[in-house]
């Protein structure tokens, strides 16, 4: 049954609701987790002047171009996009961009639940004092044992999972916007503690030069793509999430200033989580670029030489978990808006068949890390040969599909919609013709440029 045009979706209530909602699924595992390895990676200082030019040149425009094409639809973003399209006079197969959205959702979040999990479990290693006073090497195998037992991460990726239906199928205002409430401003509370905790224990001097320190150097064309890709990442963009979430912003609200708001938070908690992060690892006399592992061997190490390491560890850990459930949210909603207004189905069985689809695809990056570990299915393209399920589905979202999302959205509201509507929606005065230049001539270009490098094509040619 196609969807008939009601308006059949809640609204937040205020628009303070939306900017909490936006703001917990931008700040995610890429914030705490993924932000401060790529800095650490790249040269520190000069990578997070690069980042935060991103954020504003990119991040910011496409995001109020997301919000802009949700709050006009009303509706999720396929048939969002569908309706948008009859209303301007396009062709109905933009929709397709709000496939390829809940497409990159389900994927994202099918091994997104899995690494929630281990931070989920290292609530409860860290509060049970497991690491306090451990070797190093022997906090690493606790991980790799963790890794090895395909059960154990089923059962805290089901965990986390089953988390995300409570929320999501109990409704956009008693669920989600319920969980944010309670949940963000926890966050800023644990954040604000843990790099008060860094402050006194840590070398926080080490920690504030090495994040703020630019040595331009140590920045190579490629960190400056990392850079681009994580911005989209960081704050959502590209998959719908945003744009699902704009569709219930109430009329009045002012989509550049909510915006601003939350690339802001959003920004905050990656720079504070660097400082949560690095003065205890120096302190404890490691180095930065620890890579993936930071999270799960270097900091779990750190705290257990650290005095009150095991309390501040499981605070830690809850702040890594609450993060990644309001951001697993977001994933979630673009499919189940789908579903509401196509089915005759309640939120609820929605919410459960979605959330049981995601678990199972996510068995694919449960046993990519010990049954399947050394199946590499694309094994036969050579800069792929090494990558197992979970490699490929994380690069195949990341790399390829938010980039491409993004792209189609920054060329849809700035080329293809009309500039009347545009206009309207944002109803932003002066700025607006800001905002067109960039989401008509600089997003596509460097978006474009993310997408060629995740596709491969600097490197087959041997530019990079
Ligand atoms: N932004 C989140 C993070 O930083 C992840 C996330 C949530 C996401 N929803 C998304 C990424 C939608 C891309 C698209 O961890």
């Amino acid at each position: 049954m196609a969807y008939q045009g009601k308006p059949i979706h809640a609204e937040w209530s205020s628009s303070f609701a939306f900017i909490l909602a936006a703001t917990g699924s931008a700040v995610g595992l890429g914030n705490i987790w993924k932000f401060p390895y790529i800095a650490g990676e790249n040269g520190g200082g000069a990578f997070v002047l690069v980042y935060l030019a991103c954020i504003a040149v990119i991040g910011i425009p496409v995001m109020m171009a997301e919000t802009m094409l949700g709050r006009r639809s009303r509706q999720s973003p396929i048939n969002g996009l569908a309706s948008l399209a009859d209303q301007e006079n396009l062709s109905r197969r933009w929709s397709g961009l709000g496939w390829l959205g809940v497409a990159a959702g389900f994927l994202i979040l099918s091994f997104y639940s899995v690494v929630a999990g281990w931070a989920v479990a290292y609530v409860f290693k860290m509060a049970a004092g497991t690491f306090t006073g451990m070797e190093g090497p022997a906090v690493d195998a606790v991980f790799g044992a963790m890794l090895a037992q395909w059960h154990v991460v089923l059962g805290w990726h089901t965990l986390f999972m089953v988390l995300c239906f409570l929320v999501v199928a109990r409704g956009i205002r008693s669920g989600i916007e319920q969980a944010v409430r309670v949940l963000m401003p926890l966050l800023f509370l644990l954040l604000l503690l843990l790099v008060a905790y860094a402050y006194h224990l840590g070398d926080f001097g080490r920690g504030l030069s090495f994040m703020f320190t630019a040595d331009f150097s140590a920045l190579s064309g490629e960190a400056m793509l990392v850079a681009l890709g994580h911005a989209f990442f960081t704050l959502s963009l590209g998959m719908g999430a945003i744009m699902v979430y704009g569709s219930y912003l109430p009329r009045r609200a002012s989509i550049a200033g909510t915006t601003f708001l939350i690339a802001g938070a959003d920004t905050l908690v990656a720079l504070l989580s660097g400082l949560a992060i690095f003065p205890i690892v120096f302190a404890t006399g490691l180095e930065a670029s620890a890579g993936p592992g930071l999270l799960f061997q270097t900091l779990p190490y750190v705290f257990g030489q650290m005095p009150a390491g095991a309390f501040f560890g499981t605070l830690f850990f809850l702040l890594v978990s609450f993060a990644a459930l309001t951001s697993g949210l977001s994933l979630l909603e673009p499919a189940v808006a789908y579903l509401v207004e196509n089915r005759d189905w309640s939120r609820r069985k929605a919410t459960a068949v979605l959330t049981f689809s995601i678990w199972a695809l996510g068995l694919c990056s449960v046993f990519s890390l010990n049954l399947l570990a050394d199946f590499y299915p694309l094994g036969f393209i050579e800069p792929l040969e090494d990558k197992t399920l979970f490699d490929l589905f994380d690069g195949l979202s990341s790399n390829i599909m938010l980039p491409l999302g993004g792209l189609l959205i920054a060329l849809f509201a700035g080329w293809r919609m009309h500039q009347a509507s545009s206009r309207d929606e944002l109803a932003m005065g002066r700025g607006y013709r800001v905002w067109r230049f960039i989401v008509r001539y600089v997003s596509p270009v460097l978006i474009a440029l993310v997408l060629a490098y995740g596709l491969g094509l600097f490197q087959a040619i041997g530019l990079l």
